[in-house]
C-alpha cells in the first residue's frame, strides 16, 4: 500500500467506473469495476453506487482522497450544470455529499477535464508545451484546456454557440447516431466545430477522444484545420486516470 495507488471514479450516463492508477506510470492496476448509473441518477443514488466502488477497493488504497468525474461543470465542490444528467446536480454541494456517503475525502472534477489531463501526462499530448485541448465525443461535447501543463478547468467548448445552435446539438457523437449520419456526412459538422474552436483559442493541439475516437480514421483525415488533431489514446479509461491524478494534483 503506496500513495501512489490512487482510486479513480468515472461516472457516465451509463456506467460507473472505478480503478486503482499507479500515479508513477499511469496503468491500471487490475481490474476495472463497472456497475450500471442508477437509473434516477441523483447526487445520493450515485453516491451508493461510488460507495461500492469504493469498498471493493478499499484495501488497496491508503486514506488520502480519491478522484470522481462527473459529467458537469465543478467549481468549489458544488456540481454547476447538468446537461446530459439528472438535473438535482445544479447546484448540489456533491464534493460534501460524497465525502459524507463514503467517510473519505473526494476530489470531484469535471469528466472532460480528467480525460484531458490524462491524455496531456500519458497519452495522446503527452509533453506537449503549448495548449492542448482535448474534445471527448460522446453522448454531449466535453473540453478540457491544458497549458503547459496546467489545467484550465470546466472550459465547456461544447456548447459554444455556432451557426445558432449549441454546438454538441451538432456534433456530438450521439446526435450522428441519433440522426444516422454516415461519417461522411458527420465530417462537416466536425469542421465546423473545430474550426470554430481553432479560430477562437489558437491551440497548438487538438486532442478528440470519446468513444467514437476509435473510428478517427474514418474522419480525423477528412478535416482540414491549420492545427494538429490527434485521436486519444487512452480510450475509456482517460476519466479514471486523470481523476486519480487530480485527486492528488488539485481539485478544480
Ligand atoms: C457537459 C460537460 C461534460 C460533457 C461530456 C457536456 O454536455 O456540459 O460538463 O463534460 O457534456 O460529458
Amino acid at each position: 500500500m503506496t500513495q501512489n495507488l490512487v482510486l479513480g471514479i468515472d461516472i457516465g450516463g451509463s456506467g460507473i467506473k472505478g480503478a486503482v492508477v499507479d500515479l508513477t506510470t499511469g496503468q491500471l492496476v487490475g481490474e476495472r469495476l463497472r456497475i450500471e448509473t442508477p437509473a434516477e441518477s441523483t447526487p445520493q443514488n450515485v453516491a451508493g453506487v461510488v460507495g461500492e466502488i469504493v469498498n471493493a477497493f478499499a484495501d488497496q488504497i491508503g486514506d488520502g482522497p480519491i478522484g470522481l468525474t462527473i459529467p458537469a461543470v465543478v467549481t468549489h465542490g458544488r456540481t454547476r450544470s447538468a446537461a446530459n444528467i439528472d438535473p438535482s446536480w445544479i447546484d448540489a454541494p456533491a464534493q460534501q455529499i460524497f465525502e459524507q456517503a463514503l467517510g473519505r475525502g473526494v476530489v470531484l472534477v469535471n469528466d472532460a477535464d480528467a480525460a484531458g489531463f490524462a491524455e496531456v501526462k500519458f497519452g495522446a499530448a503527452k509533453d506537449n508545451p503549448g495548449l492542448v485541448i482535448v474534445t471527448t465525443l460522446g453522448t454531449g461535447i466535453g473540453s478540457a484546456m491544458i497549458y503547459r501543463g496546467m489545467l484550465i478547468p470546466n472550459s465547456e467548448l461544447g456548447h459554444l454557440e455556432i451557426d445558432g445552435y449549441d454546438a454538441e446539438k451538432r456534433a456530438a457523437a450521439s446526435i450522428r447516431t441519433k440522426e444516422g449520419l454516415s461519417y461522411d456526412e458527420y465530417v462537416p459538422r466536425l469542421q465546423r466545430y473545430y474550426e470554430t474552436v481553432e479560430m477562437l483559442f489558437w491551440p497548438d493541439l487538438l486532442v478528440v477522444g470519446g468513444g467514437v475516437s476509435k473510428k478517427a480514421d474514418k474522419f480525423l483525415p477528412k478535416l482540414k484545420l491549420k492545427t494538429p488533431i490527434v485521436a486519444a489514446t487512452l480510450k475509456n479509461e482517460a476519466g479514471i486516470i486523470g481523476a486519480a491524478f487530480l485527486a492528488v494534483e488539485g481539485a478544480a
